[in-house]
């Protein structure tokens, strides 16, 4: 199989499942966990992946969708295009589509949050602009909680990955979507008044 990209984590193949293009995500054994422990982690971690996957599929959020599911391995859609963080450093994109691309990035998370899923990664890496839309990637750190905290960290860690104007584009659709958009933006400045966080800095890639 032909290998797309390679985490701390997970392995990210190329695939085929009866004839779809799919990607397998699969949880690498870590030597330094005693091996049922990591067992147990990579299947916990396989499993709420996909479940979270699953729930905003089900809701009609642009996410690809689960086309099957082993014990440490999810087969996933693979979307076309690539990363935002591909066309962001690239540099090459017009205005007006980097634009359009924010504002959906927002509209996005907006409806994660509506479903009480705080993603927990939620960087240009982990965002695909394919054919058929925006799509939001990558739920291995992804909660399902009503946590404003949550939520907000979701927005600080976007924030802290692009530029002053494509956030706050990014932000007005994300609030003119959420209902609950305010209470989250204030968590926000509490957060970074605080100064807490500061330490998590950006890994994208
Ligand atoms: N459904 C998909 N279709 C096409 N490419 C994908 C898909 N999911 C992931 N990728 C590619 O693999 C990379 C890593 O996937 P990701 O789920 O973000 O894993 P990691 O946890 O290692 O960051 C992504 O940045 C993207 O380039
Ligand atoms: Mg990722």
């Amino acid at each position: 199989m032909e290998k797309l990209s390679e985490g701390a984590e997970s392995i990210l193949y190329a695939a085929e499942i009866a004839g779809i293009p799919a990607v397998v995500k699969d949880r690498v054994v870590k030597s330094y966990r005693a091996r049922a422990l990591d067992d147990e982690i990579r299947s916990r971690r396989t499993k709420s992946e996909a479940r979270i996957l699953a729930r905003a599929s089900a809701a009609g959020v642009k996410v690809p969708k689960v086309l099957m599911l082993g014990e440490h391995q999810i087969f996933i859609e693979r979307l076309d295009g690539g990363t935002l963080n591909a066309i962001v450093q690239e540099g090459k994109a017009k205005k007006e589509q980097l634009e359009w691309i924010f504002l959906e990035s927002g509209r996005r998370l907006a409806e994660l949050h509506a479903l009480d899923i705080a993603h927990g990664d939620y960087t240009p890496a982990n965002i695909m602009v394919s054919s058929s839309g925006v799509f939001v990637i990558d739920f291995g750190l992804a909660e399902v909680t009503k946590s404003s905290e949550e939520k907000a960290l979701d927005l600080l860690l976007m924030k802290r990955s692009v530029s002053r104007k494509l956030y706050r584009i990014f932000l007005s659709s994300y609030s003119a979507t959420f209902s609950d958009a305010e209470a989250i933006t204030e968590r926000l400045e509490e957060i970074e008044k605080r100064g807490r966080y500061q330490t998590r800095t950006l890994v994208t890639g």
